[in-house]
């Protein structure tokens, strides 16, 4: 299987965690782009959707998806969201798509977190894939000097605004040992608004497509 069939096996397998009557939450990229057809395909009927991207509405709208504001929810049961890296506790970076800050907000709103991956994405420590960050583009600078005492080269994502009207820095050199402090401490850094490690958020359930097909990893 290429790795695009390997997304619609996930995209596929997600289905079983979308209860029929009750909204969801729906993350971005080219894995939930599958996920998004197969929950239209599959006549479950859910209320509406609360999405993580503009990318994402456009897809839920066209099939006919109703899309909720975040703000018109208090909790969402389940968040369906793809990872670029995921490890071995569930710890994942986040934000190849750019749209990583809605992607924690909605992640925020859910009690599960299930990420829908193949295989290549699982790794033994994060950080290999460029880090992403959106930041206050006042700041890019200053950041970028403390990445660099981190061991990190950030490069800013040339001709990327966000949904939110940021810029995204991709850091790379970074050995990501510890996702929860690394989060901790470059969530507070001025003009960080997000950054790409979702460790308190961080996935309940990965399912893994691979040769041999879905695998379930529970954290
Ligand atoms: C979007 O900003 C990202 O967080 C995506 O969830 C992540 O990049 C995975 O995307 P793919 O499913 O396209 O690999």
């Amino acid at each position: 299987m290429n790795q695009d069939q390997l997304k619609q096996l996930v995209g596929r397998a997600a289905l079983d965690y979308v209860t029929p009557g009750q909204v969801l939450g729906v993350g971005t990229g080219s894995t939930v782009d599958c996920f998004i057809d197969a929950l239209a395909a599959s006549g479950i009927a859910i209320p509406g959707a609360v999405s993580s991207s503009e990318r994402s509405t456009q897809r839920l709208l066209k099939h006919g998806i109703k899309v909720l504001d975040a703000t018109e929810v208090t909790a969402l049961a389940v968040y369906i969201d793809g990872a670029d890296e995921i490890d071995g506790k569930g710890f994942m970076v986040k934000g190849g798509g750019a749209a990583l800050t809605r992607e924690k907000i909605v992640a925020d709103l859910a009690e599960k977190f299930v990420c829908i991956a193949d295989e290549s994405k699982l790794v033994a420590t994060l950080g290999k894939f460029p880090l992403p960050v959106e930041i206050i583009p006042m700041a890019a600078a200053q950041l970028t000097r403390h990445f660099a005492k981190l061991g990190g080269d950030a490069k800013l994502r040339a001709g990327v605004v966000t949904d939110n009207g940021g810029h995204i820095l991709d850091v790379t050199g970074l050995a990501i040992t510890d996702p929860l402090a690394f989060e901790a401490e470059v969530s507070q850094w001025p003009g960080v608004v997000t950054v790409g490690v979702f460790a308190r958020h961080k996935a309940q359930v990965c399912l893994l497509g691979g040769a041999g097909g879905v695998k379930t990893l529970t954290f």
